[in-house]
Order: C-alpha cells, then structure tokens, then sequence
C-alpha cells in the first residue's frame, strides 16, 4: 500500500511538517496494535469515545446482527427498534425532564442542532433572539455554530468573517495548589455577575448559555466545580433562558458520574451527547430536549416545524452499536465510578516531579500542567515533543499544548494506568 503522504488530509494536522502516520491493524481492550507488532496503550480513548476499549465483542456482535437485519431507512419517513430502545435506555438514565430525543452524527452537528433548537424557539414562540452565552476557551467542534461558541479557543481564526458574535463569559476553573475556597467562590461569583449583568443589559437579545459542564475539554481539561453549575443554572432559571450542556466529550461516565449534570444535581433543557455515546465503534449523537423546548415546536403552522435532519439520521448499525454500548455500562457503572480514586493513587508519584503543576482529576480524567517558561496554551511546542516520547514508550498520550492529560477506556488495568504516569513522570523528568 503506497501512497503519497499527501493523498489523505488528515484532521488537525499541519500536512506540510506532518510524518506519515503510523499504520494501525488491530484493536483489543485498552491495546492498539500497529503493522509492526508494536503493541500501544490507548491512554486517551482514542479523542475520548472509546470508554469499553477496543473492538468489544458485544458491541462488534450488534452491529452484525444490525447489519444482516436492516442497514439503512430514512428516518424522517420510518422507525426502527434500534433508535426507539436507544431513545428509552437514554431517558432512563438523563434526568426526567429530558424526554425527546434528536439524532445526529457527531458531536459539533449534536451542538449545531442545540443551537437551532434554542433559536428557532424563540422564532416560535414570536419572539427572536439572536445571540448565545458560551464560555472563554471553550471548544463545541468545528461546523460553524459550534465554532461561533468555541470562538476564543483560538482554533477558528481564518473564520472570523463568518461567525456570529457570542459573549463570553469566564470560565471558573479550580487550580489544584495553594487555593482557597474564597478564592474558587470569588471567580464562580464573578462569573455568574458577568453573565447576570449581560442578561440584564440585554434581556431580549440571547437566545441560550452553552457550557461544557464540569470539565472544558479541548481548552484544556479546565475544571470547575459542581456548585457552579448550581448558581448557573439558577441564573438561567431567573431569567428564563435555556440551559444547554454540552456533554459530547463528558457524557456516559467521563465524569464519574453517568454525566456531569447527574454530578451536579443539575438539569439543563437542552444536552449533548455523542463520543462515548457508541463505544468508539460509530458516528452518533443525540441532542435531548425538554418539553418546553419541544412544544414550542407543535403547530399547525408548517414554518414551526425543525426543518433539520442527516442523511444518516439515526442510523441503525450506530444506534444497535449505542444501545450495546450504553446496556454495558448499565452493568459495570462501578468501572467509571472508581477511577477518580485510582487515578489519584497513582498520581501520586507526580507531586514529587518539579515540572509538573495544576494535577488535576475528575472522574476518568486526569490532567497536568507542564511548566515550560511560556505560555500555557494549545499553541505551545511541548505537546508535540512530548507525544512522540510517550509513543516511543507504548503510550497514546496526545497533549493539548502543555496540558497532559489521561483519559482512558474505563477497563484499563491497574498495571497500564501505573505504567502511563511512570512514563509521563520519566518523559517530563527526562525535559529539565
Ligand atoms: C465538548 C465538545 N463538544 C463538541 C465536540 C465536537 O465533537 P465532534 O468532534 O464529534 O464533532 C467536541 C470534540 O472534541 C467536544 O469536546
């Protein structure tokens, strides 16, 4: 199989300096295995989907027994038992007043269709609004909704011309040293007045807040805290505007919990969800909704109706591969609820590397900061640096900048989770 490195664009990757990639030929549990034999550690769930490990049999099986039954239909015309069990699995474990569900087939268009679900609710109800609230270095995915919302993530500047303006309000990260609870409150608090007084100078302008709950992902594994979310929610309930959590990348136990509103005691009207939402084995997303989002849409009058659908809407093999997926974790809920702890005892022995700052866990995430001197952003050379030692010693550990982070498939062993942060720590000790 040769090819010119340039016939295939690869996603994030600058194709003038990029290597060719190494080839991948198999998958079992938390283990890629490339063409050559080398066995590699899938320490971030390849782009954090894969929370059984690879290839698991169950949800490789239903997606045979799909297939060989129905391939395909056109969802807007017909049903299939795939998508309604997914739907009643879904409700059983989202909090009770989400109860309608959207499909989709990743997690920007899961967004994108959040977005349009809250504007053209107000368009129903006669009262258009045109503006969102999102969040300082949040990331939403890459359609251009999603990027509008992810503006100050830096990812979308060529862009700029084609987004609409959102406010972004700061985003209250923890920091794990020298904080106090004052301090933690006093961000939270200054957060919720910035967004309070948008809402107030403004009351008819913003159609919706959007937040990736307890953790922002691509910005960086920033944390904040459940009682945020808390005031945040309250806030949107005073002042009557739609909540919609972003729970792509922290749905179906990435917290710890089944998702980060469960965490938080929390409920928004509006939750996405996809990555996790197969196992890894499909392109799916759902985008669930309450009711008073959705009877905005009843009517006689045709204009009212969410004009908005996918080819592949709700495809049956990814919706057999969901409900396979989601009825696994159903039986092993212990598998994402003790990683925390686990993860804490074996990041223990980074307290003692000097370069290491900000250690940092939620659930089956865990991150770090890499003190460099420079700036703490995406941007920064070390991730690169970095990923290529992690690689050579058998880990998939892919920085964003330098923030290392771990974010594992929930059946990872206590053997490979200790090898993952001896190698970060020999790797960062290795830079100084
Ligand atoms: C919170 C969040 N929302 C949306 C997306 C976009 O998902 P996708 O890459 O499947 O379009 C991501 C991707 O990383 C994400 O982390």
């Amino acid at each position: 199989m040769i090819q010119s490195p340039h016939t295939i664009w690869r996603p994030f990757t600058q194709m003038s300096s990029a290597e060719p990639p190494p080839r991948v030929v198999r998958g079992e549990g938390v283990y890629f295995y490339l063409e050559d034999g080398t066995r590699i550690a899938d320490m971030i769930s390849s782009w954090w989907t894969n929370i059984h490990g690879h290839s698991h049999p169950a949800i490789a099986r239903a997606i045979y027994e799909q297939a060989c039954a129905l391939d395909h239909t056109i969802f807007a015309e017909f049903s299939h038992p795939p998508a309604e069990r997914l739907s009643q699995l879904l409700l059983q474990v989202l909090p009770p007043s989400l109860r309608h569900v959207f499909f989709s087939d990743n997690g920007s268009t899961a967004v994108e269709v959040a977005l349009k679900m809250a504007f053209q609710y107000w368009w129903n109800l006669g009262k258009p609004r045109r503006s969102f609230i999102a969040f300082d270095g949040a990331y939403h995915g890459d359609t251009t909704g999603a990027m509008s919302l992810g503006s100050t993530s830096g990812f979308f500047m060529p862009f700029e011309e084609l987004m609409f303006s959102i406010t972004a309000a700061p985003f209250p990260e923890i920091h794990e040293s020298g904080e106090s609870s004052e301090d933690i409150e006093r961000r939270e608090a200054d957060s919720i007045s910035f967004i309070g007084e948008a809402l107030a100078g403004n009351p008819e302008s913003f159609a919706a807040i959007v937040v990736e709950p307890l953790v922002q992902g691509a910005g960086g594994m920033r944390i904040c805290r459940p009682e945020f979310l808390l005031k945040l929610s309250e806030l949107a309930r005073r002042f009557d505007i739609p909540l919609i959590y972003d729970e792509v990348m922290t749905g179906f136990g990435r917290t710890g919990d089944w998702f980060a509103c469960s965490k938080s005691r929390t409920t928004p009207d509006i939750i996405c969800l996809s990555k996790g939402i197969t196992g890894g084995f499909l392109p799916l997303s759902v985008t669930v909704c309450n009711d008073k989002i959705y009877d905005a849409f009843l009517s006689t009058d045709k204009r009212r109706t969410f004009y908005h659908g996918h080819s592949y809407t709700a495809n049956p093999l990814a919706c057999a591969a969901a409900v396979a997926s989601t009825e696994l974790l159903m039986k092993s809920e212990a598998s994402f609820m003790t990683m925390e702890a686990r993860h804490w005892r074996h990041a223990a022995r980074l307290r003692k590397n000097q370069s290491i700052a900000n250690l940092r866990v939620c659930g089956t995430i865990a991150a770090m900061e890499i003190k460099t001197g420079t700036d703490n952003s995406y941007f920064n050379e070390i991730g690169g640096r970095l990923k290529k030692e992690f690689l050579k010693r058998g880990f998939l550990i892919r920085p964003l900048g330098n923030t290392v982070y771990l974010m594992p498939p929930y059946c990872i062993d206590e053997d490979t989770l200790e090898g993952a942060y001896a190698c970060i720590d020999e790797v960062v000790a290795a830079l100084s």
